[in-house]
């Protein structure tokens, strides 16, 4: 495909859950050549420019950018929540250190726009837990936590200081059949189907009563190019917004799948995941994406358990 742009994009951790599908929607949208794949490892099949980028070596990202004359950032890569308390110094490398040479390569650059992928991980057990609003106490309890909290301040301190024009939203966990999430919490809403497809059973890692904000990932891509080519003037937050597409416990959605496949079973062995999740919020506010610039998801608990049951059968 040979689009015409004037955008081109470097994402990094391209190979990991969001990015796997965020860059063929971006290709879609931008042309094949005009959006830069990036990660560690190359991936099995890639349909444009990849480049092998470890994050924490700032000097390689500026010969990427300047090599492929990048005009926007998606910085995906992050160690998630559960992975992240196993390497709690790597993870602040690669989530916090790394982003941190990104703003400053940024500047440096003159890269036009940034996306930062933050977290319903910001928050903590001081946090109303229903309807968490946008502006709350965050007193995250996880170094991936911490580290996407850091890393929102300092986008408002990028935008303010530089005028460097910094999206991010706060994604909760995020239900894809393309890929299996490593290392979160919310991992069990996308392992629970595959188990249920081939073994109809499935042991949860968190209570049954653990209820969590998720959302569907044609819904995360969708916001993700929402917010990115929202005019500025819509943007009211630039240093993260409140996301979420449903709400739903491991109850729940082992219910739903029992509508498709009946004789499904759940059993339930709690680890240390569970104390994750309980610091975590249940349901989210995200009135402002809504107002700012016209969120709304496609999907809900429902239409996502088919569509997920459909793809993966
Ligand atoms: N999916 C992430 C995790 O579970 C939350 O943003 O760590």
């Amino acid at each position: 495909m040979n689009i015409l742009s004037d955008v081109k994009i470097l994402v990094t951790g391209s190979n990991g859950q969001i990015g796997t599908v965020l860059i063929d929607a971006l290709r879609d949208r931008y042309g094949n050549e005009n959006v830069v794949a990036s990660d560690i490892l190359f991936p099995e099949d890639q349909n444009g420019p990849f480049e092998i980028l470890d994050i924490t070596d700032s000097s390689r990202l500026q010969e990427v950018i300047q090599e492929h004359k990048i005009t926007e950032i998606y910085h995906l890569a992050a160690l998630l929540s559960s992975k992240g308390e196993k390497n709690i110094q790597l993870t602040w490398d690669i989530n916090f250190n790394a982003y941190f040479q990104i703003l400053n390569v940024a500047v440096a650059n003159n890269i036009k726009k940034i996306f930062f992928p933050s977290t319903i991980g910001v928050f903590g057990h001081t946090t109303p837990k229903k309807d968490t609003p946008q502006f709350t106490s965050f007193i995250p309890e996880t170094v991936y936590g911490i580290s996407k909290y850091t890393g929102e301040l300092w986008n408002n301190y990028f935008n303010k200081r530089y005028g460097l024009d910094i999206r991010s939203l706060r994604y909760p966990g995020v239900i894809s059949y393309q890929s299996i999430p490593v290392g979160g919490t919310t991992d069990y809403a996308v392992e629970i189907f595959f188990e249920a497809v081939k073994h109809k059973k499935y042991e949860c890692y968190l209570k049954a009563d653990t209820a969590l904000p998720m959302i569907y990932m044609p819904d995360a891509v969708k916001a993700t190019l929402d917010l990115m080519s929202a005019p500025t003037e819509k943007v009211s937050s630039q240093s993260a917004y409140n996301l979420s597409g449903f709400s739903f416990t491991p109850a729940q959605l082992a219910k739903e799948i029992q509508k498709h496949i009946p004789d499904f079973q759940i059993f339930y062995s709690p680890d240390h995941r569970q104390q994750i999740a309980e610091s975590w919020s249940e349901s989210i506010d995200d009135s402002r994406a809504r107002n700012d610039w016209s969120w709304s998801p496609n999907y809900d608990m429902a239409k996502m358990v088919e569509d997920m049951l459909a793809n993966i059968s």
